[in-house]
């Protein structure tokens, strides 16, 4: 079983400046709640408790004031900064001591996933001993992605990196797991032209060892990225439609945690200490009553 998750939550953010001149954007609203709860969500979901989150040099102490520990949730939460943006697998490098000998699981901190049975799909990607898992959703645009061809038994038979030329519309979702060797791995890896030690690379290397293997979020399910302004517009209209249409929230941690049974309502009256009169605090009272 996976124990360890990544979240990671660097980057410049440069196609949201100037939001994000100040502010890194995993700290920026997803309609009412920052982006980084929605990453964090899936690994929580999945099970995991033990968590790193990467953060830009400089920015730990935003990140600190908005999850101080993990105690109100029941998980255990690092912290690491990167230097500068030197691609996907530096989370490995960077991680290698949280890792261990352990296998982990990689989020990105600017995805968003949503789905019927997603948390079933998770669990079960968390049982991953050897080699590598990718999750894949279709887009209209994979000239932008990592985009991986299959064949009709979902074996993965050929990756490439923002192709010109269209081979498949499946993209790489930012969501990972893979085994232990990936610490080894990423640290051979050589910069590409962009300057940047790249995911596809890795994949590529558990591919020829026939080490890699897919899954779905499937079509009734929602993968967003937010890199631009209008991703986070389209992302906070669909959390508005659903959690207002519902009355229930996407993403609220403490009620993951209280549904995996990771913390009793004590903690939940700390957490509504913690956020203060809000909304958010308005729905957590509401699970404990
Ligand atoms: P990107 O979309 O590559 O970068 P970005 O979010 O900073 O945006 P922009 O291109 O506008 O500058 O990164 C995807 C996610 O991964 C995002 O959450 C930032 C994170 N990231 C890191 O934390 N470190 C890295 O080295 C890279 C490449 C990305």
């Amino acid at each position: 079983m996976i124990k360890k998750g990544i979240v990671l939550a660097g980057g410049i953010g440069t196609r949201m400046s100037p939001l994000t001149k100040s502010v890194n954007k995993q700290l920026l609203p997803v309609y009412d709640k920052p982006l980084l709860f929605y990453p964090l969500s899936i690994l929580m979901l999945a099970g995991i408790k033990d968590i790193l989150i990467i953060v830009n040099k400089g920015q730990l102490q935003q990140f600190k004031k908005l999850l101080p520990n993990g105690k109100n949730l029941g998980i255990k939460i690092t912290f690491a900064e990167q230097k500068y943006p030197k691609g996907l697998p530096d989370a490995f490098i960077i991680g290698e001591k949280f890792i261990g000998n352990d296998s982990v699981a990689l989020i990105l901190g600017d995805n968003f996933f949503y789905g019927q049975n997603l948390t079933k799909k998770l669990q079960e990607c968390r049982r991953l001993k050897n080699g590598a898992k990718i999750f894949l959703h279709p887009v209209n645009n994979p000239s932008q992605y990592g985009v991986v061809k299959i064949n009709d038994r979902n074996k993965i038979i050929k990756i490439l990196e923002k192709p010109k030329k269209f081979i498949s519309n499946f993209a790489i979702t930012g969501l990972y797991f893979f085994d232990n060797k990936v610490v080894k791995l990423s640290k051979a890896l050589k910069p590409s032209k962009r300057k940047e030690i790249e995911i596809v690379d890795l994949l590529k290397k558990y591919n020829k060892k026939n080490k890699l293997s897919a899954e779905f979020i499937g079509r009734g399910g929602a993968w967003l990225d937010t890199g631009s302004i209008k991703d986070f517009y389209e992302a906070s209209s669909f959390v508005s439609a659903l959690e207002n249409r519902q009355g229930l929230k996407i993403a609220c941690l403490e009620e993951i945690a209280l549904g995996n049974k990771w913390v009793n309502k004590k903690h939940i009256l700390s957490a509504i200490k913690f956020y203060g009169k809000c909304e958010y605090s308005n729905y957590l009272w509401k699970l404990i009553k």
